[in-house]
C-alpha cells in the first residue's frame, strides 16, 4: 500500500470524541522520551502528553517556568519518534503562547512540523481564546487546561486546590465553555473538587481529562514518574503508585555496583 493511501495510524481528536460518546474512559499519560513513549502506548495509553512537568521531573527545576521552546521541542521529538499509535500532544511552555497570536502560531507550528506532535496544550482561557480559535482554524488541535494551572505558581504561591469558592468555580465553568466554543478538542481539569469537574464534564461535548479532579472526568492523566513511584518523597493524594520504581532501580543498580566491585561483572560470557 502506498503511503498516500495509508490511513492515519494514530489516535486523533476524533477518536477521543468517539470514546466520550461511547462512555469509554480516555487514558493519557505524560512521556518525555522515546523508550517510555513506546512502553506507555504499548500498555494502552491513548494520548501521550509531553508535559512541561519535564521542568520538574526531567530538568530538576522546582517549577515548570524555566522550560523553553528548544527544550520542549527536543522532548517532543523524542516522544514522537518512540511512538506510532498514541496521539502526541506538546505542552506549550510558559512565555511561548502569551506574547502575541502570531508568536503563538509560530511556536505551535514548530511543535507539529519539527516536534512531530499532533496537537498542543495551553494553560488558561480568557485572553487566549482568540489565539486558540486561530490555531484550530489553521488545523492545529488544541488541548485546554483549567483548574490548577502550574505556570501560575508565582501568582498562587504554591499549588492549591482550585474552584473552592463559588465565584471561582463559576469562572472555571464559564472558561470551560468558552474554550469549547473556541474549538479545543479536550480539556485537562487539574486539582479541583470532583463535583465541579463532574459538572463541567456533563456540560461539555468534548472530553475532559482529570488529574486530581475525581472519577467523573472522561479520562485521566498522571505524570508517568508519579505513577511509577520514581520520586519517593512526592506523593500527593491523587497519585496512585503502581510500582516503587525508584526502589526497583536503586536495587538493580546497587546489585550491579556490587558485582563490579567484587569482580563478578563482566563474566567471560559477557566479554569478547
Ligand atoms: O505538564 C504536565 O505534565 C501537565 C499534566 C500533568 C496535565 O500539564
Amino acid at each position: 500500500m502506498s503511503t498516500a493511501t495509508k490511513t492515519f495510524p494514530r489516535v486523533t481528536a476524533k477518536t477521543l470524541f468517539k470514546y466520550k460518546s461511547e462512555g469509554r474512559k480516555i487514558v493519557c499519560l505524560t512521556a518525555y522520551d522515546a523508550i517510555y513513549a513506546a512502553i506507555e502506548e504499548n500498555a494502552g495509553v491513548d494520548l501521550l502528553l509531553v508535559g512541561d512537568s519535564a521542568g520538574n521531573v526531567i530538568a530538576g527545576h522546582t517549577t515548570t517556568i524555566p522550560m523553553t521552546m528548544d527544550s520542549m521541542l527536543f522532548l517532543t521529538r523524542c516522544v514522537a519518534r518512540g511512538s506510532s499509535k498514541a496521539m502526541v500532544v506538546a505542552d506549550m511552555p510558559f512565555g511561548t503562547f502569551q506574547i502575541s497570536t502570531e508568536n503563538t502560531i509560530q511556536n505551535a507550528v514548530r511543535f507539529l512540523k519539527e516536534g512531530g506532535a499532533q496537537g498542543v496544550k495551553v494553560e488558561g482561557a480568557g485572553y487566549l481564546l482568540s489565539t486558540i480559535k486561530r490555531l484550530v482554524e489553521m488545523g492545529i488541535p488544541v488541548m485546554g487546561h483549567l483548574g490548577l494551572t502550574p505556570q501560575r505558581v508565582n501568582i498562587y504561591g504554591g499549588y492549591p486546590v482550585q474552584g473552592r469558592k463559588e465565584k471561582d468555580a463559576k469562572q472555571i465553568e464559564a472558561d470551560a465553555l468558552a474554550l469549547q466554543d473556541a474549538g479545543i478538542f479536550s480539556l485537562v481539569l487539574e486539582k479541583m473538587d470532583s463535583s465541579l469537574a463532574a459538572k463541567i464534564t456533563k456540560q461539555l461535548t468534548i472530553p475532559t481529562i482529570g488529574i486530581g479532579s475525581g472519577a467523573d472526568c472522561d479520562g485521566q492523566i498522571l505524570v508517568n514518574y508519579d505513577l511509577l513511584g520514581m520520586i519517593e518523597d512526592f506523593k500527593p493524594k491523587f497519585v496512585r503508585r503502581y510500582v516503587e520504581g525508584a526502589q526497583l532501580i536503586r536495587d538493580a543498580v546497587s546489585r550491579w555496583a556490587e558485582d563490579v566491585r567484587e569482580g563478578r561483572y563482566p563474566t567471560k560470557d559477557e566479554s569478547w
